[in-house]
């Protein structure tokens, strides 16, 4: 397979709370790549369409909304930040509210051919590790290397809820677990780009795996590519 000037680019998909964006952001650090983090894009409009009080339902005003917003990366320190009209929404857009917006939006039409753009662009020149729900399927589907990372609901959302506990939110583990199930639910059954394992992604179960163990894991795959 053929490497760009760049390097690869590493497609990691699978559910929410599975672990996708610590691991990608440590395989971008191992690598030497950029880590794009896809959801956190449909979070910035879900930010958005909060703030304006726009129904994600209403795929005009959604439409309307992505045309006059700018959301932008700023990739150059370790932990990207991002941003909505220039405006440093990274905190802000890690609740488990925003969680459930950013799903509710990401079934919009006008919302996912706008993210895709910044997506391929983002990158169009590989070295990039970027994670999601539909990146080995419909932004990369020619991505040299695919995983698909899944681990039980109930870990998942024992993950989530230590993580967001760790940050200082007020939790229930029980509330995050069904929030968990129901965006499950809501982000494979939508009709565009619908969560689903790739046939070429690799399988990583990590319901019973450490952080480096889904690692190693994924650098020795990423080795048999390079
Ligand atoms: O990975 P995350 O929890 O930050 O993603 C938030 C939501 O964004 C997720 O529930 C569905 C949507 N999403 C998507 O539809 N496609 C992606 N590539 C990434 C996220």
């Amino acid at each position: 397979m053929t490497e760009s000037k760049k390097g690869l680019v590493v497609a990691i998909d699978g559910p929410s709370g599975a672990g996708k964006s610590t691991i990608a952001r440590m395989l971008a650090q191992r690598l030497g790549y950029i880590y794009i983090d896809t959801g956190a894009m449909y979070r910035a409009i879900g930010w958005k369409a909060k703030r304006e009080r726009i129904d994600p339902a209403d795929e005009a005003a959604l439409a309307g909304l992505c045309s006059r917003t700018e959301v932008s990366i700023k990739k150059d320190n370790s932990d990207p930040r991002f941003y909505v009209d220039g405006l440093d929404v990274s905190g802000e857009i890690r609740t488990p509210e925003m969680g459930m917006m950013a799903s509710a939006v990401s079934r919009s039409p006008a919302v996912r051919s706008r993210l895709l753009e910044l997506q391929r662009e983002l990158g169009r020149q590989g070295g990039v590790v970027m994670d999601g729900r539909d990146i080995g399927t419909v932004v990369f589907p020619d991505a040299q290397v695919k995983f698909y990372l899944d681990a039980s609901p109930e870990e998942r959302g024992k993950r989530r809820y230590l993580e967001l506990k760790e940050k200082g939110m007020a939790v229930d583990l029980a509330r995050i677990t069904s929030e968990i199930r129901e965006r499950d639910h809501q982000d494979s059954m939508r009709a565009i780009a619908p969560l689903k394992k790739a046939d070429d992604a690799v399988l990583i179960d990590a319901t019973s795996l450490s952080i480096q163990q889904v690692l190693d894991r994924m650098l020795a795959d990423i080795g048999k590519v390079k």
